[in-house]
């Protein structure tokens, strides 16, 4: 019998990256195909302990390359695609939302034409909770699959424009779908621009972290493997043309988070530094996972031990990070966070 092919974009990514790891490990009858542009986001050295597996696979294609992506499907024939890759950060998309309307909308846009082409059983793409906007501090409300489309961000309003493309390729062409909407992921290789990554990173480094207006801003926290698994159960299990909302009432204020992991790593809270807010900062996400949860997922970590198990990956890995913060990097965060720059 034919082997399944599975494609993963942006498998050199953060999230799209511990999920290649997961299906490599999970699925030795599968193929999977790791493709990824391989920008600043995206890293191989994750996958050392997987790349010589016979079941590994890695193609460096830009998913808005029309010729080279029709090209690849045409060979390869996959059977599933989980759509992972996109620029995925906020504050870059403040500073150049171009790049994000290219990748996210017009990158999405090829590969759906390139999966209706090879007639794929599955495209699941994988969106985020930002796309709906942002809620107020009243703790009983929550991001409903029926919420409507509400974005703020040019990151948001590119991934909800990319949602409604995938939504459309659906109901015109029948390609069989899903699309889910994921809370804030955190965990290991999470690239340290990020908050969680950055705290941590900073920490150890005794240096200051950057909290953003009054550090109240709330965000609902999933451990990134919890994220893999429901992508999982959606590829195999969702049904055709479904929205899946994946969180798991981890709700935190960013000062919080940072606290936790100031007060983790026995560091002194006098290194939290309050800097300029984010333009159009969301005040708070939460996600209602009902839906999901009723097709049979179920997070594994809570926050404390989800926070705890990534402080210790970060203290176990510093080969990973440290060659992420130094180059490139280091030009970012001084742009970034002009007062905190030294
Ligand atoms: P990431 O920035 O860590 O990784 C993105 C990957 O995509 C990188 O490897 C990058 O090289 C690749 N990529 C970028 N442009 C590309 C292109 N043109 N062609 C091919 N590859 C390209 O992002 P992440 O945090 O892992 O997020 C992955 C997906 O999950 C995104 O679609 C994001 O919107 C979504 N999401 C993220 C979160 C989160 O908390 N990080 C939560 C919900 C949803
Ligand atoms: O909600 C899902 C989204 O979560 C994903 O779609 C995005 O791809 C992902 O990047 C993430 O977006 P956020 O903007 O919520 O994540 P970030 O880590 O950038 O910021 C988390 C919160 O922390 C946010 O309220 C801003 C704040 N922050 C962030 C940084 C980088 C700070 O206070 N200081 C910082 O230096």
């Amino acid at each position: 019998m034919a082997r399944i092919k599975i494609l993963v974009t942006g498998g050199a990514g953060f999230i799209g990256g511990n999920f290649v790891q997961y299906m490599v490990n999970k699925y030795p009858q599968y193929d999977i195909y790791n493709l990824d542009l391989l920008t600043y986001a995206g890293d191989l050295t994750k996958h050392r302990d997987i790349e010589n597996n016979d079941n590994y696979h890695f193609v460096k294609v830009d998913i808005a390359n029309r010729e080279q992506i029709i090209t690849l499907f045409e060979k390869v024939k996959f059977d599933y695609v989980a759509h992972f890759a996109a620029e995925s950060h906020v504050d870059r998309s403040i500073t150049d939302p171009e790049i994000f309307v290219r990748t996210n909308v017009l990158g999405t846009q090829v590969l759906l034409d390139a999966a209706r082409k090879v007639g794929v059983k599955k495209f699941v793409h994988v969106s985020t909770d930002e796309v709906y906007g942002e809620l107020d501090f009243d703790p009983t409300t929550f991001f409903t699959e029926e919420t409507p489309l509400q974005p703020n961000s040019p990151y948001s309003a590119s991934k909800a424009s990319s949602d409604l493309l995938v939504r459309a390729y659906h109901e015109t062409y029948g390609l069989p779908i899903n699309i889910t909407r994921c809370s804030n992921n955190y965990g290991p290789f999470h690239f340290p621009e990020k908050l969680i990554p950055l705290t941590i990173s900073r920490i150890l480094n005794d240096e200051k972290v950057p909290v953003y207006g009054d550090g109240k801003n709330i965000r609902d926290w999933l451990h990134v493997l919890d994220h893999c698994a429901a992508i999982d159960l959606v590829l195999h299990e969702g049904i055709s043309g479904e929205v899946y909302n994946v969180g798991g009432h981890n709700e935190r204020t960013n000062l919080e988070v940072v606290k936790t992991i100031i007060n983790t790593l026995g560091k002194s809270e006098d290194l939290i530094e309050f800097v300029t807010d984010r333009l159009g900062h969301d005040k708070r996400y939460a996600i209602d996972p009902t839906k999901l949860e009723k097709l049979g997922w179920k997070p594994t970590f809570t926050f404390e031990t989800g926070i705890a198990q990534t402080i210790s990956w970060y203290l176990d890995n510093k080969w990973w990070w440290e060659q992420i913060i130094s180059g490139e990097y280091q030009q970012y965060f001084k742009k970034q966070y002009s007062i905190i720059a030294d």
